[in-house]
């Protein structure tokens, strides 16, 4: 007797599946993500478990000092932004995924990054959401020839898959993966089992005939990537769009990169000619003021490979309520949290009767901790209402024995500072420089109270 088919109960967030249905997921949280699928025949299942990164001729065991590594030669995409997050041009036959707000610019950042790759290369532009004419009409606002360029509106993957063979463009952008379906599958398209497998075969087809592939992905409310995250383990590259929609700047990131360096920051500027690089971008977050400010202090950052000058603000104010408030914006809320219990036990100063709001002027996420040290003199600022002097910089991890830990590249972020006119720094002992940089005035502290003090 056939067996019926199992449901199973399936997470549209991350993908995993359960036999029980339950109101939140026991892998990533979510709640009420939870939807009944019934699993696909197992044809569909066999290729999925066929792999993505090979090819389909058989393989061999090798010794890895016998494989003939292939220097991946890098294209340059023409925007030397996006050379820099995927990590010094584009890789033949690489895959990546875009992923951001609606609206912020990813169709805008691939169609310009199209028309430019067209001239050296063949490119075929994908889209499942915009018809050809709203698609033309922006790339005339745009300026671009687009005469090199090859569009398609398409949604079966099959269909896009045949359609691309007979091109052959060595440049792919589908954009977006949620509105692809493969005819193997019933679900609708979006889904998660669609998803799944449509970026699967499609990424199987890009490492098969060595095409580069764009996958624009959409971003859900609480800023993950929707649908399986398992498409983050498929791609080669993941790129994020951060920062503000309100503001000009449009910061693109790369959380994951098989071929460069991770947390590399790409920046642009939205204009009504499109996206402009900003090539130079240390500077353009900080919001001079024009006379000191409690609250605020300088904080050099390094993002992937550069430094970058960021504004760290804070407002400490007197709470109303039982449970004072702490807020973060840009930074790690429980960061936050443990800053302020060593700055109370190894700097004797409490706030457990204030709310405590921090800020990063520009929309940019700061990951790393060497912006500890900013925090505390910018919470310490306003918490006295004393501004720090406007030519001082800071940075610097600080640990839970209230001590102060360097950070890598200190040498790189003072030289920046100094660049750009700032004439003191507070920054870890072990990252004074040897040699004086002119014009610096560098305070080395070990601990939290010798910051306290320097100011
Ligand atoms: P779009 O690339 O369509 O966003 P996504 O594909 O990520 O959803 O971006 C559209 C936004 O960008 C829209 O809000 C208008 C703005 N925009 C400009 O400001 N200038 C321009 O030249 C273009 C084409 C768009
Ligand atoms: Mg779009």
């Amino acid at each position: 007797m056939a067996k019926a088919p199992k449901i199973q109960y399936q997470c549209s967030d991350c993908g995993a599946s359960f036999p029980k249905w339950a109101g939140q997921c026991a892998d990533c949280g979510a709640w009420n993500t939870l939807q009944e699928q019934v699993p696909a025949a197992s044809k569909a299942a066999g290729g999925r478990f066929g792999g993505y990164a090979g090819d389909a001729r058989s393989q061999s065991v090798r010794r890895l000092s016998d494989v003939a590594a292939e220097r991946s030669e890098r294209i340059s995409t023409g925007l030397g932004e996006l050379d820099r997050v995927l990590g010094g041009g584009l890789v033949l036959g690489s895959v990546a995924l875009i992923g951001g707000d609606p609206g912020i610019g990813k169709s805008t950042l691939l169609i310009q990054a199209m028309a430019l790759l067209a001239e050296q290369m063949p490119v075929l532009y994908v889209s499942g959401e915009e018809s050809a004419e709203q698609i033309s009409l922006r790339a005339q606002r745009l300026g671009l020839s687009g005469e090199q360029v090859q569009l398609l509106t398409e949604t079966c993957v099959e269909r896009i898959i045949g359609l691309t063979q007979q091109h052959a463009p060595r440049a792919l952008v589908l954009d977006s993966i949620q509105t692809f379906y493969t005819e193997e599958l019933q679900s609708a398209p979006g889904s998660v089992a669609q998803v799944r497998e449509s970026a699967a075969r499609l990424v199987r087809f890009a490492k098969q005939t060595g095409t580069s592939l764009f996958l624009v992905g959409h971003v859900t409310k609480e800023g993950a990537l929707a649908g399986p995250r398992v498409l983050e383990h498929m791609v080669d590259t993941v790129l994020y769009f951060e920062g503000e929609s309100g503001s000009q700047f449009r910061l693109i990131r790369a959380i994951k990169n098989r071929f460069g360096a991770v947390n590399e920051l790409g920046v642009f500027a939205m204009t009504d000619k499109g996206l402009r690089e900003v090539a130079n971008p240390s500077a353009i977050f900080l919001s001079r003021h024009e006379e000191q400010v409690p609250g605020s202090a300088i904080l050099v950052t390094r993002e992937g490979t550069r430094p970058l000058l960021v504004e760290v603000q804070a407002l400490v104010d007197q709470s109303p309520l039982g449970n004072p408030r702490r807020v973060a914006l840009g930074l790690g809320q429980n960061r936050l949290s443990m800053l302020l219990a060593v700055l109370h036990r190894h700097g004797g100063i409490g706030m457990f009767d204030q709310d405590v709001f921090l800020n990063v002027v520009g929309g940019v996420r700061v990951t790393e901790p060497a912006a500890d040290l900013a925090v505390l003199l910018a919470v310490l600022s306003s918490f006295r209402d004393r501004p720090l002097p406007n030519d001082l910089v800071t940075f610097g991890e600080v640990g839970l024995a209230g001590e102060v830990r360097p950070v890598p590249s200190g040498q790189e972020r003072l030289r920046e500072a100094a660049k750009h006119g700032f004439r003191r720094a507070i920054v870890p002992r072990a990252n004074a420089p040897k040699k004086p940089i002119d014009g610096l005035e560098v305070v080395a502290v070990s601990r939290i109270g010798e910051a306290i003090e320097a100011l």
